[in-house]
């Protein structure tokens, strides 16, 4: 039979598929979300994220320092705030001895070169586990910016390379930039969740933070998941304000919204591939249904596939010793 054209030639031997391989993942790829609590010698397994831990600042620093010889070059901080410390205000959340900012400090004084990379929202920090201030019931915008604005320059202060705010309310990119220009923090960047939707997956998370809402959902402030252009116009928006890097959040149902962010702005695109997407790897592979390390790189290179410049992810310890 004649054939034209043969596509199995480049796919015949690992060489040559290695040779015109057009996505490279390397632990350069990876922002590592940490978990840490108070106390001291502190490790707990999250029930609903198998092998993924919360630790105190002193483990965190051991796990820090593994992560950096790994080649991984950035970590996002999460804190689980003490519930005698969470009012309607997240007050919290600026206090500069808080367990966040002490964790900063922690980690930029022992591996200096770590990218420490901060989440920003009031979820962790509200009596309510909403995302902003609460006032008759609804999540208030501006009140919750101002607080926002808080919140950043207070880990600018002590120590973070860049402030991530997570909490979608409208405008937060700007009074951000703008309070962290006002306060001389020039160096600081912000990572913007621009594209983050009302996702069933951050189930997981909550359960590590104890940080589910109280009352209601978040869909006033998160993004419907039936909607595309919608996440353009956040991720156009948060650049025009002044974010360094513009995320897609949740990963893998949004493959398509990340390749359409990628395709409409001109910074860095990151992606996080949230809880609810590492618990359903690690529950089938537990099960023997599928095999636990050929699915995380398959699906860490399909972010990188669909356009992510960074991938967040749970599985980043893991994947940077397979590519090793
Ligand atoms: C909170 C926040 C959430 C996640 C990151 N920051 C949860 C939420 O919005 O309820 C989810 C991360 C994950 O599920 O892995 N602002």
């Amino acid at each position: 039979m004649y054939q034209q054209r043969r596509n199995r030639i480049l796919r015949a031997t690992p060489a040559i598929r290695s040779m015109v391989a057009e996505t490279i993942l390397t632990p350069n790829d990876f922002i590592v979300p940490l978990f840490i609590d108070e106390g001291e010698n502190i490790e707990t397994e999250i029930a609903s994220m198998p092998d993924y831990y919360r630790r105190s600042i002193d483990l965190t620093i051991k796990e820090v320092k593994e992560l950096w010889n790994l080649g991984i070059k950035s970590v996002l901080l999460f804190i689980k705030c003490k519930d005698e410390l969470k009012d309607n205000t997240g007050k919290e959340a600026w206090n500069k001895d808080g367990l966040m900012q002490r964790s900063i400090k922690a980690i930029k004084d022992a591996v200096p070169e770590m990218y420490v990379m901060t989440d920003v929202a009031l979820d962790p920090y509200s009596s309510y586990g909403h995302d902003g201030i609460v006032e008759n019931g609804e999540i208030v915008n501006d009140p919750t910016v101002e607080a926002l604005v808080k919140m950043s320059i207070s880990h600018a202060k002590a120590g973070a390379d860049m402030v991530a705010p997570s909490d979608m309310m409208d405008g937060r990119i700007f009074a951000i930039r703008e309070g962290l220009e006002k306060e001389g923090y020039t160096k600081t960047g912000i990572m913007a969740y621009s594209a983050k939707y009302a996702s069933c997956f951050y189930g997981p998370f909550r359960d590590a933070l104890d940080s589910a809402p109280g009352f209601g959902d978040k869909k006033t402030y998160q993004m419907d998941y039936a909607n595309r252009t919608e996440a353009i116009r956040e991720g156009q928006m948060d650049v025009e304000e002044g974010a360094d890097i513009v995320m897609v959040k949740p990963g893998l149902p949004y493959l398509d919204i990340l390749r359409e962010v990628k395709n409409a702005v001109n910074v860095p695109v990151s992606v996080y591939n949230i809880s609810g997407e590492y618990a359903m790897i690690k529950a089938a592979a537990k099960m023997g249904w599928i095999n636990e390390e050929k699915a995380i790189l398959e699906t860490l290179t399909s972010f990188k596939r669909a356009g992510a410049d960074l991938i967040a992810t749970y599985f980043a310890k893991d994947a940077a010793r397979l590519l090793s």
